[in-house]
Protein backbone atom coordinates (compact mmCIF):
# COMPACT_ATOMS: atom_id res chain seq x y z
CA UNK A 1 0.00 0.00 0.00
CA UNK A 2 0.72 3.57 -0.62
CA UNK A 3 0.62 6.50 1.61
CA UNK A 4 0.07 10.33 1.55
CA UNK A 5 0.53 13.28 3.47
CA UNK A 6 -3.28 14.04 4.92
CA UNK A 7 -3.47 17.43 4.27
CA UNK A 8 -1.99 19.70 7.59
CA UNK A 9 -2.23 16.86 9.60
CA UNK A 10 0.73 14.73 11.15
CA UNK A 11 -0.52 11.15 9.60
CA UNK A 12 -0.26 9.67 6.13
CA UNK A 13 -3.34 8.15 4.58
CA UNK A 14 -3.49 4.64 2.65
CA UNK A 15 -4.03 5.92 -1.24
CA UNK A 16 -6.93 3.47 -1.41
CA UNK A 17 -9.87 3.67 1.87
CA UNK A 18 -12.89 1.59 2.21
CA UNK A 19 -16.11 3.29 1.36
CA UNK A 20 -19.09 1.54 3.38
CA UNK A 21 -21.86 2.74 1.31
CA UNK A 22 -21.85 -0.74 -0.98
CA UNK A 23 -21.43 -3.43 1.31
CA UNK A 24 -22.34 -7.33 0.38
CA UNK A 25 -26.10 -7.48 1.22
CA UNK A 26 -28.60 -10.54 1.96
CA UNK A 27 -31.36 -10.94 -0.47
CA UNK A 28 -31.11 -7.45 -2.06
CA UNK A 29 -31.89 -5.99 1.20
CA UNK A 30 -29.73 -3.18 1.69
CA UNK A 31 -30.50 -3.15 5.24
CA UNK A 32 -28.98 -6.75 5.75
CA UNK A 33 -25.42 -6.78 5.26
CA UNK A 34 -23.84 -10.10 4.78
CA UNK A 35 -21.43 -9.10 7.60
CA UNK A 36 -19.29 -12.38 7.53
CA UNK A 37 -18.21 -11.29 4.03
CA UNK A 38 -18.03 -7.64 5.02
CA UNK A 39 -15.96 -8.43 7.98
CA UNK A 40 -12.98 -10.91 5.71
CA UNK A 41 -13.26 -7.99 3.08
CA UNK A 42 -12.70 -4.73 5.86
CA UNK A 43 -10.22 -6.66 8.02
CA UNK A 44 -8.27 -7.97 4.55
CA UNK A 45 -8.09 -3.98 3.33
CA UNK A 46 -6.53 -3.53 6.86
CA UNK A 47 -4.17 -6.29 6.69
CA UNK A 48 -2.96 -4.81 3.89
CA UNK A 49 -2.38 -1.59 4.73
CA UNK A 50 -5.96 -0.05 4.46
CA UNK A 51 -5.88 3.10 7.15
CA UNK A 52 -8.79 4.65 6.93
CA UNK A 53 -12.67 4.09 6.49
CA UNK A 54 -15.51 5.63 5.73
CA UNK A 55 -18.91 5.58 6.94
CA UNK A 56 -22.20 7.47 7.56
CA UNK A 57 -25.27 7.70 9.31
CA UNK A 58 -27.65 6.72 6.03
CA UNK A 59 -26.02 4.22 4.70
CA UNK A 60 -27.57 0.59 5.07
CA UNK A 61 -30.41 1.99 6.32
CA UNK A 62 -28.34 2.96 9.68
CA UNK A 63 -26.62 -0.48 9.49
CA UNK A 64 -23.62 0.17 8.49
CA UNK A 65 -21.92 2.05 11.52
CA UNK A 66 -23.54 -0.25 13.78
CA UNK A 67 -21.88 -2.81 11.65
CA UNK A 68 -18.29 -0.95 11.96
CA UNK A 69 -18.72 -0.64 16.05
CA UNK A 70 -19.05 -4.60 15.94
CA UNK A 71 -16.54 -5.41 14.15
CA UNK A 72 -13.54 -2.64 14.36
CA UNK A 73 -11.81 -3.65 17.74
CA UNK A 74 -8.39 -3.96 18.95
CA UNK A 75 -5.53 -3.84 16.15
CA UNK A 76 -8.39 -3.57 13.72
CA UNK A 77 -9.32 -0.15 15.26
CA UNK A 78 -5.96 0.86 16.46
CA UNK A 79 -4.26 2.10 13.36
CA UNK A 80 -7.55 3.18 11.38
CA UNK A 81 -9.07 6.50 11.04
CA UNK A 82 -12.52 6.28 11.48
CA UNK A 83 -14.97 9.22 9.25
CA UNK A 84 -18.55 9.36 9.92
CA UNK A 85 -20.58 11.82 9.01
CA UNK A 86 -23.13 14.48 10.33
CA UNK A 87 -26.75 14.17 8.43
CA UNK A 88 -26.97 17.92 7.36
CA UNK A 89 -30.55 16.90 5.91
CA UNK A 90 -32.14 15.55 9.25
CA UNK A 91 -31.29 18.70 11.42
CA UNK A 92 -34.12 20.40 12.21
CA UNK A 93 -32.94 22.46 15.50
CA UNK A 94 -29.21 22.92 16.96
CA UNK A 95 -29.53 20.44 19.59
CA UNK A 96 -30.04 17.76 17.21
CA UNK A 97 -26.21 17.86 16.30
CA UNK A 98 -25.87 16.75 19.52
CA UNK A 99 -28.34 14.06 19.38
CA UNK A 100 -27.24 12.96 15.82
CA UNK A 101 -23.60 12.33 17.10
CA UNK A 102 -24.14 10.72 20.60
CA UNK A 103 -26.24 8.06 18.43
CA UNK A 104 -23.36 7.77 16.10
CA UNK A 105 -20.96 7.29 18.59
CA UNK A 106 -23.20 4.48 20.17
CA UNK A 107 -23.63 2.86 16.55
CA UNK A 108 -19.98 2.99 16.57
CA UNK A 109 -19.18 1.56 20.18
CA UNK A 110 -16.56 4.29 20.54
CA UNK A 111 -16.09 7.27 22.93
CA UNK A 112 -14.42 9.75 19.96
CA UNK A 113 -15.08 10.18 15.65
CA UNK A 114 -11.73 10.83 14.26
CA UNK A 115 -12.73 12.61 11.22
CA UNK A 116 -16.14 13.78 11.18
CA UNK A 117 -17.73 15.41 8.09
CA UNK A 118 -21.06 17.67 7.65
CA UNK A 119 -22.32 15.41 4.71
CA UNK A 120 -23.22 16.08 1.27
CA UNK A 121 -23.16 19.63 1.46
CA UNK A 122 -24.68 21.73 -1.05
CA UNK A 123 -27.24 24.91 -2.02
CA UNK A 124 -29.62 23.49 -0.68
CA UNK A 125 -28.47 22.63 3.56
CA UNK A 126 -25.17 25.02 3.82
CA UNK A 127 -27.24 27.79 4.84
CA UNK A 128 -28.68 25.44 7.37
CA UNK A 129 -25.55 25.11 8.54
CA UNK A 130 -25.02 28.12 9.49
CA UNK A 131 -28.18 29.05 10.56
CA UNK A 132 -28.23 26.00 13.17
CA UNK A 133 -24.35 27.10 14.07
CA UNK A 134 -23.21 23.69 12.98
CA UNK A 135 -19.65 25.08 13.89
CA UNK A 136 -19.82 26.24 17.17
CA UNK A 137 -20.90 23.02 18.23
CA UNK A 138 -18.55 20.92 16.30
CA UNK A 139 -15.88 23.25 17.71
CA UNK A 140 -16.77 22.05 20.94
CA UNK A 141 -16.60 18.50 20.13
CA UNK A 142 -13.10 19.35 18.96
CA UNK A 143 -12.28 20.84 21.95
CA UNK A 144 -13.59 18.05 24.49
CA UNK A 145 -11.54 15.30 22.31
CA UNK A 146 -14.48 13.74 20.86
CA UNK A 147 -14.04 14.61 17.14
CA UNK A 148 -10.44 14.21 15.94
CA UNK A 149 -10.82 16.53 12.79
CA UNK A 150 -13.58 18.40 10.85
CA UNK A 151 -14.42 17.92 7.41
CA UNK A 152 -16.92 18.54 4.60
CA UNK A 153 -18.52 16.07 1.93
CA UNK A 154 -19.81 18.49 -1.42
CA UNK A 155 -22.15 17.52 -4.11
CA UNK A 156 -22.73 21.12 -5.51
CA UNK A 157 -20.94 24.09 -8.07
CA UNK A 158 -17.58 24.88 -7.63
CA UNK A 159 -18.68 28.28 -6.67
CA UNK A 160 -20.43 27.20 -3.71
CA UNK A 161 -17.12 24.72 -2.51
CA UNK A 162 -15.07 27.47 -2.61
CA UNK A 163 -17.13 29.69 -0.84
CA UNK A 164 -17.43 27.34 1.93
CA UNK A 165 -13.57 25.88 1.90
CA UNK A 166 -12.75 29.88 2.42
CA UNK A 167 -15.44 30.29 5.27
CA UNK A 168 -14.15 28.15 8.08
CA UNK A 169 -10.15 28.36 8.69
CA UNK A 170 -9.51 25.34 10.32
CA UNK A 171 -11.12 22.24 7.71
CA UNK A 172 -8.62 19.66 8.24
CA UNK A 173 -10.31 17.96 4.83
CA UNK A 174 -12.87 17.75 2.33
CA UNK A 175 -14.68 15.07 0.56
CA UNK A 176 -15.53 15.58 -3.15
CA UNK A 177 -16.67 13.47 -6.30
CA UNK A 178 -13.83 12.54 -8.78
CA UNK A 179 -13.44 10.52 -11.91
CA UNK A 180 -12.35 10.70 -15.02
CA UNK A 181 -15.62 11.84 -16.22
CA UNK A 182 -16.62 14.33 -13.97
CA UNK A 183 -13.33 16.15 -14.02
CA UNK A 184 -15.23 19.32 -14.65
CA UNK A 185 -18.81 18.16 -12.62
CA UNK A 186 -19.19 19.74 -8.90
CA UNK A 187 -15.95 20.51 -7.56
CA UNK A 188 -14.06 19.25 -10.24
CA UNK A 189 -10.21 19.19 -10.81
CA UNK A 190 -11.11 23.22 -10.20
CA UNK A 191 -12.01 22.20 -6.40
CA UNK A 192 -9.14 19.76 -6.17
CA UNK A 193 -6.24 22.04 -6.49
CA UNK A 194 -8.32 24.85 -4.73
CA UNK A 195 -8.78 22.45 -1.76
CA UNK A 196 -5.29 21.42 -1.96
CA UNK A 197 -3.53 24.63 -2.22
CA UNK A 198 -5.02 25.73 0.73
CA UNK A 199 -3.84 22.73 2.96
CA UNK A 200 -6.75 20.74 3.37
CA UNK A 201 -6.58 17.46 2.44
CA UNK A 202 -8.89 16.22 -0.28
CA UNK A 203 -11.04 12.42 0.07
CA UNK A 204 -12.25 11.32 -3.26
CA UNK A 205 -15.55 9.32 -3.77
CA UNK A 206 -16.88 7.86 -6.47
CA UNK A 207 -13.87 7.31 -8.29
CA UNK A 208 -15.59 4.84 -10.39
CA UNK A 209 -18.11 6.88 -10.63
CA UNK A 210 -19.94 4.52 -8.41
CA UNK A 211 -18.90 1.26 -10.67
CA UNK A 212 -20.33 2.74 -13.50
CA UNK A 213 -17.04 3.12 -15.18
CA UNK A 214 -16.10 -0.50 -14.61
CA UNK A 215 -18.37 -1.99 -17.76
CA UNK A 216 -16.82 -0.30 -20.34
CA UNK A 217 -19.19 -0.78 -23.32
CA UNK A 218 -17.99 -2.11 -26.61
CA UNK A 219 -17.13 1.07 -28.23
CA UNK A 220 -15.28 2.25 -25.09
CA UNK A 221 -13.53 -1.06 -24.67
CA UNK A 222 -12.36 -0.53 -27.92
CA UNK A 223 -10.27 2.27 -26.72
CA UNK A 224 -8.77 0.29 -23.90
CA UNK A 225 -7.84 -2.59 -26.16
CA UNK A 226 -5.72 0.10 -27.96
CA UNK A 227 -3.59 0.40 -25.02
CA UNK A 228 0.25 -0.75 -24.65
CA UNK A 229 -0.46 -2.01 -20.91
CA UNK A 230 -3.44 -3.55 -20.92
CA UNK A 231 -5.91 -3.29 -17.56
CA UNK A 232 -9.57 -3.56 -16.43
CA UNK A 233 -11.64 -0.33 -16.92
CA UNK A 234 -11.71 -0.02 -13.12
CA UNK A 235 -7.92 0.37 -13.24
CA UNK A 236 -7.78 2.92 -15.48
CA UNK A 237 -10.79 4.59 -13.76
CA UNK A 238 -8.72 4.24 -10.27
CA UNK A 239 -5.21 5.29 -11.67
CA UNK A 240 -6.51 8.12 -13.26
CA UNK A 241 -7.84 9.39 -9.50
CA UNK A 242 -4.16 8.48 -8.23
CA UNK A 243 -2.55 10.51 -10.62
CA UNK A 244 -2.77 13.11 -8.60
CA UNK A 245 -0.66 14.14 -6.30
CA UNK A 246 -3.20 16.33 -4.47
CA UNK A 247 -5.40 13.69 -3.85
CA UNK A 248 -4.94 11.85 -0.21
CA UNK A 249 -7.09 9.38 0.23
CA UNK A 250 -9.52 7.39 -2.80
CA UNK A 251 -12.59 5.83 -1.23
CA UNK A 252 -13.77 3.02 -3.50
CA UNK A 253 -17.19 1.47 -2.49
CA UNK A 254 -16.18 -2.48 -2.90
CA UNK A 255 -19.03 -4.98 -3.03
CA UNK A 256 -16.97 -8.10 -3.03
CA UNK A 257 -13.75 -9.65 -2.01
CA UNK A 258 -12.32 -9.60 -5.65
CA UNK A 259 -12.88 -5.86 -5.56
CA UNK A 260 -11.29 -5.35 -2.58
CA UNK A 261 -8.38 -7.12 -3.62
CA UNK A 262 -8.22 -6.07 -6.73
CA UNK A 263 -8.44 -2.30 -5.94
CA UNK A 264 -5.74 -3.19 -3.09
CA UNK A 265 -3.03 -4.35 -5.80
CA UNK A 266 -4.10 -1.28 -8.22
CA UNK A 267 -2.97 1.05 -4.91
CA UNK A 268 0.13 -0.63 -3.93
CA UNK A 269 1.75 -0.14 -7.42
CA UNK A 270 0.53 3.41 -8.03
CA UNK A 271 2.09 6.75 -8.24
CA UNK A 272 1.34 9.90 -9.22
CA UNK A 273 2.89 10.01 -12.73
CA UNK A 274 2.43 6.71 -13.85
CA UNK A 275 0.33 7.60 -16.65
CA UNK A 276 1.89 8.30 -20.05
CA UNK A 277 0.77 10.95 -22.19
CA UNK A 278 -0.79 7.67 -24.44
CA UNK A 279 -2.62 6.78 -21.51
CA UNK A 280 -3.87 10.03 -20.46
CA UNK A 281 -4.76 10.49 -24.55
CA UNK A 282 -7.01 7.24 -24.14
CA UNK A 283 -8.85 8.28 -21.05
CA UNK A 284 -9.78 11.78 -22.79
CA UNK A 285 -11.39 9.50 -25.72
CA UNK A 286 -12.75 7.15 -23.05
CA UNK A 287 -14.70 10.33 -21.77
CA UNK A 288 -15.61 11.60 -25.27
CA UNK A 289 -16.57 8.49 -26.47
CA UNK A 290 -19.26 8.09 -23.40
CA UNK A 291 -20.40 11.78 -23.60
CA UNK A 292 -20.95 10.79 -27.09
CA UNK A 293 -23.08 8.16 -26.06
CA UNK A 294 -25.63 10.26 -24.71
CA UNK A 295 -28.81 10.36 -26.27
CA UNK A 296 -29.77 14.18 -25.60
CA UNK A 297 -27.39 17.14 -26.36
CA UNK A 298 -28.12 18.91 -22.86
CA UNK A 299 -25.47 20.37 -21.33
CA UNK A 300 -26.99 21.49 -18.19
CA UNK A 301 -26.84 25.14 -19.06
CA UNK A 302 -30.33 25.21 -16.99
CA UNK A 303 -31.63 28.11 -19.47
CA UNK A 304 -34.77 26.09 -19.33
CA UNK A 305 -35.00 26.75 -15.55
CA UNK A 306 -37.68 27.59 -14.02
CA UNK A 307 -40.26 25.36 -15.97
CA UNK A 308 -43.96 26.71 -15.42
CA UNK A 309 -44.68 22.85 -14.72
CA UNK A 310 -42.00 23.35 -12.06
CA UNK A 311 -40.04 20.34 -14.11
CA UNK A 312 -35.83 19.91 -13.20
CA UNK A 313 -35.66 18.80 -16.72
CA UNK A 314 -31.81 19.32 -16.80
CA UNK A 315 -32.26 16.61 -13.71
CA UNK A 316 -34.26 14.15 -15.87
CA UNK A 317 -31.83 14.54 -18.41
CA UNK A 318 -29.26 13.56 -16.72
CA UNK A 319 -30.66 10.46 -15.48
CA UNK A 320 -31.56 9.21 -18.62
CA UNK A 321 -28.32 10.21 -20.43
CA UNK A 322 -26.24 8.62 -17.54
CA UNK A 323 -28.28 5.17 -18.33
CA UNK A 324 -27.79 5.20 -21.97
CA UNK A 325 -24.24 5.59 -22.15
CA UNK A 326 -23.36 3.41 -19.54
CA UNK A 327 -26.13 1.29 -20.24
CA UNK A 328 -27.37 1.17 -16.82
CA UNK A 329 -30.92 1.66 -17.59
CA UNK A 330 -32.75 -0.17 -14.08
CA UNK A 331 -30.62 2.07 -11.99
CA UNK A 332 -31.87 5.10 -14.23
CA UNK A 333 -35.04 4.07 -13.82
CA UNK A 334 -34.88 3.82 -9.76
CA UNK A 335 -33.29 6.98 -9.64
CA UNK A 336 -35.86 8.73 -11.93
CA UNK A 337 -38.57 7.15 -9.10
CA UNK A 338 -36.73 8.15 -5.45
CA UNK A 339 -35.45 11.37 -6.57
CA UNK A 340 -38.10 13.14 -9.18
CA UNK A 341 -41.38 13.26 -7.09
CA UNK A 342 -43.94 12.55 -9.31
CA UNK A 343 -45.12 15.92 -9.42
CA UNK A 344 -42.08 16.61 -11.01
CA UNK A 345 -42.15 13.85 -13.63
CA UNK A 346 -41.92 14.29 -17.09
CA UNK A 347 -45.96 13.60 -17.81
CA UNK A 348 -46.09 16.85 -16.01
CA UNK A 349 -45.19 18.71 -18.91
CA UNK A 350 -48.43 20.99 -20.17
CA UNK A 351 -46.63 21.56 -23.75
CA UNK A 352 -46.17 25.37 -22.92
CA UNK A 353 -42.77 25.16 -25.37
CA UNK A 354 -41.29 28.01 -22.78
CA UNK A 355 -37.84 25.20 -22.69
CA UNK A 356 -37.73 25.24 -26.37
CA UNK A 357 -37.49 28.67 -26.89
CA UNK A 358 -34.60 28.86 -24.48
CA UNK A 359 -32.64 26.14 -24.73
CA UNK A 360 -29.22 26.85 -27.11
CA UNK A 361 -28.99 23.34 -27.99
CA UNK A 362 -32.45 23.35 -30.30
CA UNK A 363 -33.59 20.23 -28.06
CA UNK A 364 -37.08 19.22 -28.81
CA UNK A 365 -37.85 18.74 -25.34
CA UNK A 366 -41.24 17.80 -25.22
CA UNK A 367 -40.69 15.27 -27.73
CA UNK A 368 -37.56 13.88 -24.66
CA UNK A 369 -40.04 14.21 -22.07
CA UNK A 370 -42.55 12.18 -23.19
CA UNK A 371 -40.29 9.60 -24.58
CA UNK A 372 -38.11 9.34 -21.06
CA UNK A 373 -41.32 9.41 -19.00
CA UNK A 374 -42.28 5.88 -21.23
CA UNK A 375 -39.08 4.55 -20.24
CA UNK A 376 -37.83 5.44 -17.00
CA UNK A 377 -42.05 4.71 -15.27
CA UNK A 378 -41.62 1.26 -17.18
CA UNK A 379 -41.38 -1.64 -14.53
CA UNK A 380 -38.06 -2.02 -12.60
CA UNK A 381 -37.16 -5.89 -13.49
CA UNK A 382 -36.07 -6.86 -10.20
N1 LIG B 1 -20.47 11.93 1.28
C1 LIG B 1 -21.19 11.68 0.24
O1 LIG B 1 -22.05 12.47 -0.14
C2 LIG B 1 -20.90 10.39 -0.47
C3 LIG B 1 -21.52 10.10 -1.69
C4 LIG B 1 -21.14 8.97 -2.34
C5 LIG B 1 -20.16 8.16 -1.78
N2 LIG B 1 -19.59 8.42 -0.60
C6 LIG B 1 -18.56 7.56 0.04
O2 LIG B 1 -17.53 7.34 -0.91
C7 LIG B 1 -17.36 5.93 -1.08
C8 LIG B 1 -16.87 5.68 -2.49
O3 LIG B 1 -17.86 6.01 -3.45
P1 LIG B 1 -18.42 4.85 -4.35
O4 LIG B 1 -18.87 3.73 -3.47
O5 LIG B 1 -19.37 5.47 -5.29
O6 LIG B 1 -17.05 4.38 -5.09
P2 LIG B 1 -16.79 3.78 -6.53
O7 LIG B 1 -15.48 3.06 -6.39
O8 LIG B 1 -16.89 4.82 -7.57
O9 LIG B 1 -17.96 2.75 -6.78
C9 LIG B 1 -18.04 1.55 -6.09
C10 LIG B 1 -18.59 0.49 -7.02
O10 LIG B 1 -17.66 0.32 -8.10
C11 LIG B 1 -17.58 -1.03 -8.45
N3 LIG B 1 -16.19 -1.49 -8.26
C12 LIG B 1 -15.31 -1.15 -7.27
N4 LIG B 1 -14.13 -1.75 -7.48
C13 LIG B 1 -14.24 -2.48 -8.61
C14 LIG B 1 -13.38 -3.33 -9.33
N5 LIG B 1 -12.12 -3.55 -8.95
N6 LIG B 1 -13.85 -3.95 -10.46
C15 LIG B 1 -15.12 -3.74 -10.88
N7 LIG B 1 -15.99 -2.94 -10.23
C16 LIG B 1 -15.56 -2.32 -9.11
C17 LIG B 1 -18.57 -1.79 -7.58
O11 LIG B 1 -19.81 -1.79 -8.31
P3 LIG B 1 -20.79 -3.07 -8.20
O12 LIG B 1 -21.18 -3.16 -6.76
O13 LIG B 1 -21.92 -2.66 -9.10
O14 LIG B 1 -20.01 -4.24 -8.67
C18 LIG B 1 -18.70 -0.89 -6.38
O15 LIG B 1 -19.93 -1.04 -5.70
C19 LIG B 1 -18.74 5.34 -0.73
O16 LIG B 1 -18.69 3.96 -0.48
C20 LIG B 1 -19.07 6.17 0.46
O17 LIG B 1 -18.35 5.69 1.59
C21 LIG B 1 -19.94 9.54 0.04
Amino acid sequence: MQYRKFGRLNWESSLLGFGTMRLPVLDGDQSKIDEEEAQRMIYYAIDQGVNYIDTAYPYHQGKSEVFLGKILKGKYREGVKLATKLPIWLLEKKEDCERYFNEQLERLQSERVDFYLFHGLSKANWGKVLELDCFAWAERKMAEGKIGSLGFSFHDEFALFKEIVDFYDNWTFCQIQYNYFDEDYQAGKRGLKYAFQKGLAVVVMEPIRGGSLAKAPSPVQKIWDQAKVKRTPAEWALLWVFNHPEVSVTLSGMSTFEQVSENIAIASKAKPGTFTENDLELIAQARETYRNLRPVPCTQCNYCQPCPAEIPIPDIFEIYNDGKCFEQMERAKMAYKKWIKDEHKADRCTECGQCESLCPQQIPIREWLKRIHEELSSDISH
